[in-house]
């Protein structure tokens, strides 16, 4: 299969373009797509096959259900049977946006798009170019992110071309992806609201909303299993080794770490902040951008871990920070990408 890439301006899109991606999602095939927050893989989420394609495409472990998208609120009615008092105020809040809600399934949803739950996972993008190609397909589409499974999420173009080239068919180039993390999920299948993945919306964000929401236990304590299926899997891993360090004397145990692993004869890549970024001229480095800006960090982590894979680096050492707020959700993506190789300094 070609893999063809169709940039798109968000400023002025270009209608006959998105025509083109939802004749091949209503012919059951698959279209990459840029969010708000990283690429998605869509296919029909109401064809079982063409979700099928998805699975494979991805590598993906069939348990592992897919997120719908959905462009207005009408589109929602037809696919879940109840949505509960909690559920409309987040979606009231947060909708467009990078928040996913999981609520219970109608029978109009096919299995494989669940996973078998009774549940299902409905997000409504804000990005332009993702909203105005759902509303052209006019089918909620089904998307995980737009990568290889394992490997860290995509938040340019070329990233998606890189893990999924001929295995697609289309590929809608919007530019890198604001965020740069994924939406943050939080299951309201149930009385009371629970963040199971954490994103862009934090725990303090979600809390002025929903006083009695809660953090699934896994993202409380790292030896319990998630409740979120695609939580339990190894994820956003770059192909290289990754040691992460957090704490006032980080950076200079990361240099002391980088040149130990130099003399072994090891191409060492690191990623840290402004302030310190100067002491690691030796090697591949590149910068998280300033300490307190968070946002900034999000929006640059995957983009990162690629770029020390497309360097060629062995063994990648990266600064992380204090789980508060957006640290949270940016140490839930880096414990992973590290298989939980975490130092405390
Ligand atoms: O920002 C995002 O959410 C991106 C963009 C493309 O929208 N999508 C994304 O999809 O990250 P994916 O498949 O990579 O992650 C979806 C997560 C997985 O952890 C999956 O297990 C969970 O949502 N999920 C989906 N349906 C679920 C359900 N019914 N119950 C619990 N977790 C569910
Ligand atoms: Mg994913």
């Amino acid at each position: 299969m070609i893999t063809k890439t169709f940039s798109i301006d968000k400023e002025d899109i270009d209608d006959k373009i998105l025509k083109k991606a939802s004749e091949i999602i209503n012919d059951g095939e698959l279209v990459a797509f840029p969010t708000e927050t990283v690429y998605g893989l869509g296919a029909d989420g109401l064809n079982s096959n063409a979700c099928q394609k998805i699975f494979k495409a991805k590598g993906r472990p069939s348990d592992n259900p897919l997120i719908l998208h959905i462009s207005n609120k009408t589109m929602l009615y037809n696919l879940v049977d109840d949505i509960n008092e909690d559920a409309k105020k987040l979606m009231e809040s947060c909708w467009p946006g990078p928040l996913t809600l999981i609520l219970k399934k109608s029978n109009k949803i096919p299995d494989i798009v669940t996973a078998g739950l009774d549940t299902v996972a409905i997000r409504m993008p804000s990005d332009k170019i993702a909203s105005r190609f759902i509303e052209i397909s006019n089918t909620p589409i089904a998307a995980p992110s737009a990568n290889t499974s394992g490997k860290p999420s995509p938040t340019r173009a070329k990233d998606v071309f890189q893990d999924l080239n001929g295995k697609i068919s289309m590929i809608l180039d919007g530019g890198s992806c604001k965020i740069g993390i994924e939406s943050t999920v939080v299951d309201c299948s149930e009385d009371n609201p629970v963040i199971l993945r954490p994103g862009f919306y934090t725990f303090e964000d979600l809390q002025k909303i929903i006083p009695t929401i809660t953090l699934d236990d896994s993202l409380i304590s790292d030896e319990k299993t998630p409740r979120s299926p695609g939580q339990k899997y190894r994820h956003y891993s770059p192909n290289a080794k990754m040691k992460v360090y957090i704490g006032s004397n980080a950076a200079n145990k990361m240099l002391e770490e980088a040149n130990k692993f130099k003399n072994q004869g090891l191409k060492v890549g690191v990623l840290t902040f402004n302030d310190s970024i100067s002491l690691f001229d030796d090697f591949k480095s590149m910068s998280f951008g300033d300490r307190d800006n968070l946002s900034y960090m999000s929006h640059v982590l995957f983009t990162a871990l690629r770029e020390m894979d497309n360097n060629g680096v062995d063994i990648i050492l990266a600064e992380g920070v204090n789980e508060n707020n957006l640290g949270k959700s940016i140490m839930n993506r880096m414990k992973k990408s590290a298989s939980n190789n975490i130092f405390y300094i």
